[in-house]
Order: structure tokens, then sequence, then C-alpha cells
């Protein structure tokens, strides 16, 4: 097992991966529960194949428990699903000091992390993630938030994990799209500021996407460890570093919007086509070699992820895309701080460029 470690004084937490974790994870939560019971919070796929052998490493440990069980999808994200969770903990006799887990993807845990921060004005929570892209990302930083009708994770707060318990073996469950959509968080980790990381993944990415363990590993390890320094430096986004983990996000923003946040484009799917559009917009703007933004191309697509405006399935024209983009979370003072690049693992944040700009590229793209 791997241990690192999110450095944030106090409030500073474990990461804990290795293979069967799941089946271990009574020890590694007993030394932190300040009395034997904790709440376990899932969804309908996740518990089919891991909410037993979870139960069954708690009760080991003579750790009772309790689970809720949401509808698998983005749905449970929302107004009425916090509204179903915060009532049961409560129900529970949820306690200050208890930690609630919150086991499974992206979804469960932002929406868990959020009802612990504010139910009994906050409680701890553990995440268990089981997608890829919750195992390199959603899961470390305490981002936590639901949607509104007016906006994908618009209403949430800041509250950090007590401790990360990552088992590289629950991806074995995941479906090929999905473990795609979290690859492009991993080579995410490689454009931003490591050249060295994003070869590793021209050359490891397909077998890790095939099932290959050495590689899953060295991939989430690397890329949490990533996440958990940038974390450390700039928790709340205030300095331009935590923002650089949204290469790419600005322009997949656009698709996802394009697209209503279906099934039709998952949000590492379109990050991926997003990070290639953001490469391809600083090499037309004479800020990053074009060979760079056609190797960032190359390697999406031969992992047969979304490359391009025609391969995310999108033929809407620039300044329709743009404008979604004007209604990103990130604009400050009407300005949108896109995250550019000079080359791979070469980027930075800057508000140099404005939308009309944008649109014209867009335009350019759909060729
Ligand atoms: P998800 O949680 O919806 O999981 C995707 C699908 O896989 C679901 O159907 C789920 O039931 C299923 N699943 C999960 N683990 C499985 C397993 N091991 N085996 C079989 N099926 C499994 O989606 P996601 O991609 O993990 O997360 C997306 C969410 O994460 C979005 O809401 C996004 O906003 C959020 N997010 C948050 C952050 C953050 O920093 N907090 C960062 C990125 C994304
Ligand atoms: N996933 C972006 C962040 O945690 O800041």
């Amino acid at each position: 097992m791997q241990r690192l470690t999110v450095d944030l004084g106090a409030r500073s937490y474990p990461i804990l991966i290795g293979d069967g974790l799941v089946r271990d994870i009574g020890a590694q939560v007993a030394p932190l529960l300040k009395r034997p019971r904790t709440m376990i919070v899932t969804d309908t796929h996740v518990a089919d194949h891991y909410l037993v052998p979870l139960g069954i490493s708690l009760a080991m440990e003579d750790i009772s428990f309790s689970s809720f069980v949401l509808e698998a999808g983005e749905g449970s994200k929302s107004w009425a699903g916090l509204a179903r969770l915060t009532e049961w903990l409560i129900g529970e006799g949820v306690e200050r000091g208890d930690h609630v887990i919150a086991l499974g993807g992206g979804v469960i845990g932002d929406l868990v992390g959020f009802a612990c921060s504010i139910v009994k004005r906050g409680c701890h929570f553990i995440q268990v993630p089981t997608t890829l892209l919750a195992q390199v990302d959603s899961s470390v930083g305490g981002k936590t938030a639901i949607n509104v009708p007016a906006g994908k994770n618009l209403i949430g707060a800041f509250h950090q994990p007590a401790m990360v318990v990552i088992d590289p073996q629950t991806l074995d469950t995941l479906s090929r799209r999905e473990l795609g959509a979290g690859y492009a968080e991993v080579v995410k980790y490689g454009l931003i500021d490591d050249a060295e990381f994003f070869e590793w993944c021209e050359a490891n990415g397909a077998a890790l996407i095939a099932g290959d363990a050495a590689a899953r590993h060295k991939a989430i390890a690397h890329s949490v460890s990533a996440k958990a320094r940038i974390v450390a430096a700039d928790e709340r986004e205030m300095q331009d570093i935590r923002a650089l983990l949204n290469l790419g996000h600005s322009f997949g923003h656009a698709l996802e919007a394009e697209t209503g946040y279906s099934d039709r484009l998952l949000h590492g799917e379109a990050v991926a086509a997003g990070m290639v559009l953001a490469h391809q917009f600083s090499a037309a703007n004479g800020l990053c070699p074009a060979a760079d933004a056609v190797r960032v191309r190359d390697h999406l697509a031969s992992v047969d992820l979304p490359h391009s405006l025609a391969s995310a399935g999108i033929n809407t024209g620039g300044a329709e895309l743009a404008a979604h983009m004007a209604h990103d979370k990130k604009v400050r003072g009407g300005k949108l701080p896109l995250i550019l690049t000079r080359g791979i693992g070469r980027s930075f944040v800057t508000e140099d460029y404005g939308l009309d700009a944008v649109a014209a590229f867009l335009d350019g793209a759909r060729d």
C-alpha cells in the first residue's frame, strides 16, 4: 500500500492507494473514528459490487454501519438528492464527530462531501473513489457541490475529506467508456506541467485502459500526488495555481453545455477535446509549437477519446460555443481566464484573449 499526504496544516489528510483496499477498509478507518459507527453512501451500480465487501471489512473491526443507496448518475447530485441524503443522515443520528463514507464516483463524492459540510454545521467524510476520474481527481482537494437548473456545481463548498482510500482494483468493473473519460484527467497532469509524464502516457495509456495493473497504479499515484501538491499550494484557487487543473475545461464546458450535460459527451470526454482545442488555440496564437498540439490530438485519438469538435459530435458555430463559455463560473470581472500553453507541460492562465477571438478560432476548428 502506498501512502501520500495532502499537506494542509491541521486539515492534512492521507491518501491510501492499494489493490484490495475496499476489502480492508475497516482497519484503515478504525483509528479515525470517535465511536465505532459509520454511515456508507453509495449508488446503485457501485453498491452491487462493493457495498457488501466494504461492510464485511467494517464488521470485522466491530464498526457498526448503515447504508444509503442513491440512483446512479448525475441526477442524484441535485437539491432533491441533497435533501434526501441530509435527512437520512440526521435520521441515522449522525454526530459532528462522525465520519461518513462516500463510496463511488465523482457524483457520490461531490454530493456526500457537500452534505457533510452542512449537516449539523459539518461532520467528517472519507472518500472511497471507484471511478478513474474520482481516483485521480475529484476525491482529492475538497471541492464539493450539487448541480442546479442554472448550471453544474453552482452550489457547493470547500470541505476536505479526512482520508482518501483508493483501490485500483475497483476499476475492473468500470466500463471502457468511463475509464477513457477518467484517463483524460490523467493526461491532463502531464500537459499542465510534466512533459515527462505526458511521454509516459503516450507509451502506457492504452495498456492502462486495457487493465494493466502496474500502469494503473503508477498513473493514479502520480496523478493524485500532483493534485495533492497543487491543492496544498492553492487550496481555494486564489493564486492561478489550482486553476491550472482546469486545462481543457473552459473549451470542454462549452461542448458539455452544447450537448446538454448528457451521455452524448461525458465530462472527461469533453475535457479531452477541450485540451486539444486549448493547445490548437495556443498554437494558432503563436504561443505553442504546432507540433505539440498535433501530439496531444494524436495521443487522445489513439485511445479513442474525442480530439476535435467533429469527433465530439459538435457542429455548432463558434459564437454559440463561446457564449456557453461566457456563463462559466470561472468568469472574473466579466473576463474568462483561459488555461493556455507554451508547449506540452507548460500551461499558464491568461485573460488576454476575448471570447470573440475564441469564437473565430472555433469556427475555423470545425473544418
Ligand atoms: P459517476 O460518479 O457518475 O460515475 C460514473 C458511472 O460509473 C456511474 O454510473 C457509476 O454508478 C458507475 N461506477 C462508479 N464506479 C464504478 C465501478 N467501480 N464499477 C462499475 N460502475 C461504477 O461519474 P464520475 O465520472 O466518477 O464523476 C463525475 C462527477 O465528478 C461530475 O459530477 C463532476 O462534476 C464531478 N467532478 C468533481 C471534481 C471535484 O474536484 N470535486 C472534479 C472532477 C469532476
Ligand atoms: N478538479 C479541479 C479541482 O479540483 O480544482
